[in-house]
C-alpha cells in the first residue's frame, strides 16, 4: 500500500529533506533530520556534500559514516555566534567530543574557535594530536587516573575535578617534591539537583548520580579550595543529561550555578569560569522538537546576566558543551541492504551489513532513527520493515517499523543523526570490522577514519608460544 499524506501527496523519502523557510530564517541543524546540504540529484539518488551516496558507497565500501562538513560548522558556528550575540561577558563553546572523538572532528571544531571537552586520556591525547590548543582543552571523568592528572597537568589542560578522591589525589601530586606541577587549572564539578525528561542513562544531574560534588558540601569544599595555594580553581561545571528538549532545567541550572558562584566569592574565592556542560536535543524522528541553537543559549545567556545583575556579581566567563547538536545531524550511515524475511502476518526483516556495533543506541537506549534508501529516495513509500543488523543477536535490530519503498539486496540504506556517539560507542563484536567514515564537502569526499580490516582485529591479540600449533 503506497501511504500518502492526508492531503493526498504521495509519501517519499524527499519529506527528510532540510525544511525549506524564508530566505532569511536560520536553519538550525538540531532541527532537522538530514544534513543541510542534502539533496535529490539529478539521477534521484540522495546526496550530501555534493556527493552522491551510492558513489561514495562503490568507492569506500559500507557501512560507511558519511560527516557534512558545512552542517558540523554551521553548528559550531551558530553557537560561537549566539553567545556573541547574547551574552557581555567572554564565553567559550567547547565540543563534548566524546559524542566523536577523531582526529578531523577535533581539527574542525577547533578551527570553528571551539575548545575541546574529553572524557578520558585518550580522548586528550587524540585532542592534542589534532593540534588543538590545551589552554582550550577541559578534561572530565569522575575517576581519573593518576597517570591521567599528570597527563593533563602537563600538556596544560584545565581539569574539571569531579570528587574528593581526585581532588586529595591532585593536591598530592602538586605537593609531591621535585614533581615541579604546580597550579593546574581546575573547575570543580557540581551536581545541580535538576531533573530533566531523558533516559534514565543519560541524566546526569540529579542528586543521585555518579558524577560530580554534592552541592551539600559546597561549604567544606570552597573552605579547602580557598587554602590550597598549589590549585589553580578557577570556575565551577556542571552538566544535567543529554537530549533534552526543555529550555526551563538550563535556565535552572544558570540560576543556580550563579548562587554557587556568590558562595565562592564568599569564602574569597574570586571564581571566573561558569560551563553549564551541554544536552540541547536534536531530531531524530519527526515528532522532536528541540529548540535552536540559538534559542538554547539565549536562554541561558539572559538567566546568568539577570542573576549576576541581581546578585552584583561581575559577569564570569560562559562555557558550555554541547556534543550531540553539534554532530549528530552532521552525519548519516550508509548502509548495503542484503538479505530479508518475511514472517506473514507479523513482520518483515530487512538486513543491513551492519548493527548494533556501528550504532550501539538503539539497543542500549531504545532510541529511534529514521532512514531512506538513497537510490529510491524518490520512490514512493510503499511498506513498513524491520531493520535488523547482522550481528548474533535477536536485539540487534536498528529500526522498527521503517517506511520504505520496495526494497531489495545491494539497495543503500542510510539512517539519519549518526553522529553522536556512534563510532564514538561502536565495538568490534562478533569480530566485525568498524566502519570507515567520510568527510564530505564541495562534491569531494576524503576519508577521515579507515575501515578495519581483518589484520586490524587480531593486532592486539597475542598467542603464547605453548598455545602455537
Ligand atoms: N558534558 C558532559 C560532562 C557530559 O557528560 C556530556 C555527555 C556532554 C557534555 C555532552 O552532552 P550532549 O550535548 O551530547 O548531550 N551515549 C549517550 C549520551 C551520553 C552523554 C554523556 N555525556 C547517547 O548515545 O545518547
Amino acid at each position: 500500500m503506497v501511504s500518502t499524506h492526508p492531503a493526498g501527496v504521495q509519501h517519499t523519502g524527499s519529506q527528510y529533506l532540510p525544511q525549506k523557510r524564508s530566505a532569511n530564517a536560520n536553519i538550525s541543524p538540531n532541527q532537522e533530520l538530514l544534513p543541510v546540504t542534502a539533496k535529490v540529484n539529478s539521477h534521484d539518488v540522495l546526496e550530501i556534500g555534493g556527493c552522491d551516496i551510492t558513489t561514495l558507497v562503490q568507492q569506500f565500501g559500507s557501512p560507511l559514516y558519511i560527516l557534512d562538513e558545512a552542517t558540523l560548522r554551521l553548528a559550531c558556528q551558530q553557537y560561537r555566534d549566539a553567545f556573541q550575540k547574547y551574552y557581555q561577558g567572554e564565553s567559550q563553546v567547547l565540543y563534548a567530543s566524546k559524542a566523536w572523538n577523531c582526529l578531523a572532528v577535533c581539527a574542525i571544531a577547533a578551527s570553528e574557535g571551539l575548545g575541546i571537552d574529553v572524557a578520558s586520556g585518550g580522548e586528550l591525547y587524540t585532542a592534542l594530536q589534532a593540534g588543538v590548543n590545551p589552554e582550550k582543552i577541559y578534561l572530565h571523568n569522575n575517576n581519573k587516573s593518576r597517570d591521567e592528572l599528570i597527563f593533563a597537568i602537563e600538556s596544560g589542560c584545565t581539569i574539571v575535578v569531579d570528587n574528593w578522591y581526585e581532588l586529595h589525589t591532585l593536591v598530592e601530586i602538586v605537593e609531591t617534591a621535585n614533581t615541579g606541577y604546580v597550579n593546574p587549572r581546575l573547575l570543580l564539578r557540581l551536581t545541580p539537583g535538576i531533573e530533566c525528561h531523558t533516559h534514565e542513562y543519560i541524566r546526569t544531574g540529579q542528586l543521585d548520580s555518579k558524577f560530580g560534588f554534592d552541592p551539600n558540601q559546597l561549604e567544606e569544599l570552597f573552605t579547602f579550595i580557598s587554602k590550597q595555594t598549589a590549585l589553580n580553581c578557577v570556575g565551577l561545571h556542571a552538566h544535567i543529561g543529554s537530549q533534552i528538549f526543555e529550555r526551563q532545567p538550563h535556565r535552572d541550572l544558570a540560576g543556580v550555578m550563579v548562587q554557587w558562584l556568590k558562595a565562592a566569592a564568599k569564602h574569597g574565592l574570586e571564581l571566573t569560569e561558569l560551563n553549564v556542560g551541554g544536552g540541547l536535543g536534536i531530531r531524530y524522528v519527526e515528532s522532536d522538537d528541540p529548540p535552536s541553537i540559538e534559542e538554547w543559549v539565549k536562554a541561558i545567556c539572559e538567566v546568568i546576566q539577570a542573576a549576576c545583575a541581581t546578585e552584583n556579581l561581575p559577569l564570569p566567563k560562559l562555557l558550555c558543551e554541547p556534543g550531540r547538536s553539534l554532530i549528530a545531524t552532521a552525519c548519516v550511515t550508509a548502509y548495503t541492504i542484503g538479505s530479508s524475511k518475511v514472517i506473514p502476518e507479523v513482520r518483515t526483516y530487512v538486513a543491513v551489513d551492519g548493527g548494533m556495533s556501528d550504532n550501539p543506541r538503539p539497543i542500549t537506549y531504545q532510541s529511534v532513527y529514521r532512514a531512506v534508501i538513497a537510490n529510491k529516495i524518490a520512490a514512493p513509500i510503499t511498506q513498513t520493515v524491520t531493520i535488523a543488523g547482522k550481528h548474533c543477536e535477536s536485539g540487534d535490530i536498528l529500526i522498527k517499523n521503517a517506511q520504505l519503498p520496495e526494497t531489495e539486496p545491494g539497495d543503500i540504506l542510510v539512517v539519519m543523526g549518526t553522529g553522536a556517539y556512534n563510532y564514538s560507542m561502536a565495538s568490534n563484536y562478533n569480530r566485525l570490522t568498524k566502519p570507515a567514515a567520510v568527510l564530505v564537502a564541495n562534491s569531494e569526499a576524503n576519508l577521515i577514519l579507515q575501515r578495519e580490516t581483518y589484520q586490524d582485529l587480531i593486532r592486539q591479540d597475542c598467542l603464547p608460544e605453548r598455545l602455537k600449533v
